[in-house]
């Protein structure tokens, strides 16, 4: 990838920076369709909003027959508003898919009837008290797992997702017990983990489904499917992971008798890279032998690197439009009173410096691969304001989020 950078997605990243404000999140709309498309021969895609919520990305999202999951009130709420509708369709448009309840979500999947998907036994004794002669789906941790790092992955005795599959006849029972039927099973057993394991799961998902028998009519695959974050990284083969979904789903019909769906649930492959972090160089300085760049966003804005050490490729965009500039090995930090601040940090090695462009005060850096879990898990702390968000598409720049005011920071506080 070539370290400077003055175009996304054709539209000139200085004019876009006076325009919005830095900084700022920008996405383009033809990535995610690329995206969607790849997936075409799955039953159901049902993107795990989490990633990137904002309601012009689930609008999109809906356009283009992607269905949703939820994992709390907001997330239903959020659906609901970007034009989904709740029931039990076949397939659900939204489905809640959590470990727990907190009495908001209960109370909301109960009112508007949105079927859930059970992460723990407790929650098919809450659900099947509240909504007795349901359908739903259990979330079972097959006993192993995988992920980026250890906080991603999702199954295994360490991990405090979903149903233990030992425990599955005890669930079945459980749910009999209150008249729900298991419709569906599923497993998720980590976030961007490789190929080999995420492919280990379907053999564990024929299993479990076998000993529930013909009431399942889906199974899902789950999210996790890796993004190549540096060049030469792990990308996904579509079409190999499918066919192995493919047999087992039709190993599961034949036997029960009946069409079972395959669905895939992803997040971060829809739409890690179609997104970027657009930063404005504030500070250059040069401590020992580290020379820095301190942007305007910091983990208040994208937490990966702090929390999870991850590498996330980065540009220079220089504003006098420049195409040479020398290199440099840099640290590259964001505004925060925390060393920690760090975007140049991997796992294992707080300060890694990386060769960028040598920048100037007013340059902008560009983060690249933010589109997943970069705005969703940002934060107002240091009191500093959630960024814009802005979707490019057909080549215009849409405003999807205003930047919060400083106003709008104290506004649900009181003094007593
Ligand atoms: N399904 C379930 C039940 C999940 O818990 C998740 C992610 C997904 C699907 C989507 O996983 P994906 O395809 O995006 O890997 N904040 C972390 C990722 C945490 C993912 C949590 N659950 C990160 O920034 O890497």
């Amino acid at each position: 990838m070539p370290n400077l950078i003055h175009q996304i997605a054709g539209l000139p990243i200085t004019e876009l920076a006076q325009q919005f404000g830095t900084p700022f999140y920008v996405y383009d709309a033809a990535v995610i369709r690329e995206r969607i498309m790849q997936l075409a021969s799955f039953d159901v895609v049902r993107y795990a909003q989490k990633a990137c919520s904002n309601l012009a990305i689930l609008d999109l999202m809906r356009k283009h027959e992607v269905l949703v999951d939820a994992v709390s009130a907001g997330e239903i709420h959020r659906a609901l508003a970007a034009g989904y509708q709740a029931g039990f369709n076949d397939p659900p448009e939204i489905i809640y898919t959590a470990d727990i309840f907190d009495q908001e979500a209960l109370d909301k999947v109960v009112e508007l009837e949105i079927p859930v998907n059970c992460g723990s036994p407790d929650m098919i004794s809450q659900y099947g008290q509240r909504a007795p002669g349901k359908s739903i789906t259990l979330r079972i941790n097959p006993g192993f797992g995988h992920g980026h790092s250890q906080k991603t992955n999702t199954g295994g005795e360490q991990s405090k997702h979903g149903i233990w599959h030992e425990q599955l006849e005890d669930c079945i029972e459980r749910a009999a017990e209150h008249n729900l039927s298991i419709a569906g099973l599923h497993m998720h057993i980590g976030s961007g983990t490789d190929m080999e394991h995420l492919s280990q799961v379907s053999a564990a998902m024929e299993k479990a489904a076998m000993t529930v028998g013909s009431s399942i009519t889906s199974i899902s695959a789950g999210g996790g499917l890796p993004t190549p974050y540096r060049d030469g990284d792990e990308t996904v083969d579509i079409a190999a992971y499918y066919e192995q979904w493919d047999k087992t789903r039709s190993r599961l019909a034949k036997e029960f008798g009946h069409h079972v769906s395959l669905e895939i649930e992803p997040g971060r492959f829809l739409t890690a890279e179609s997104g970027w972090l657009v930063t404005e160089v504030r500070a250059v300085k040069k401590m020992g032998g580290n020379n820095f760049y301190l942007v305007d966003a910091g983990f208040n804005n994208l937490a990966r690197p702090i929390m999870y050490g991850s590498y996330h490729p980065m540009q220079l965009c220089p504003a006098d439009g420049a195409t040479e500039r020398g290199e440099q090995a840099v640290v590259v930090g964001g505004p925060l009173c925390e060393s920690g601040d760090i975007f140049t940090q991997e796992e294992g090695g707080f300060v890694s410096p990386r060769s960028l462009p040598a920048a100037e005060v007013g340059d902008y850096v560009v983060i690249g691969c933010a589109g997943a879990y970069g705005y969703t898990m940002s934060s107002n702390y240091n009191s500093k304001p959630l960024c814009a968000e802005v979707l490019i598409d057909g080549g215009t720049a849409h405003l999807i989020r205003e930047r919060q005011t400083l106003d709008d920071l104290i506004r649900l506080e009181r003094i007593p």
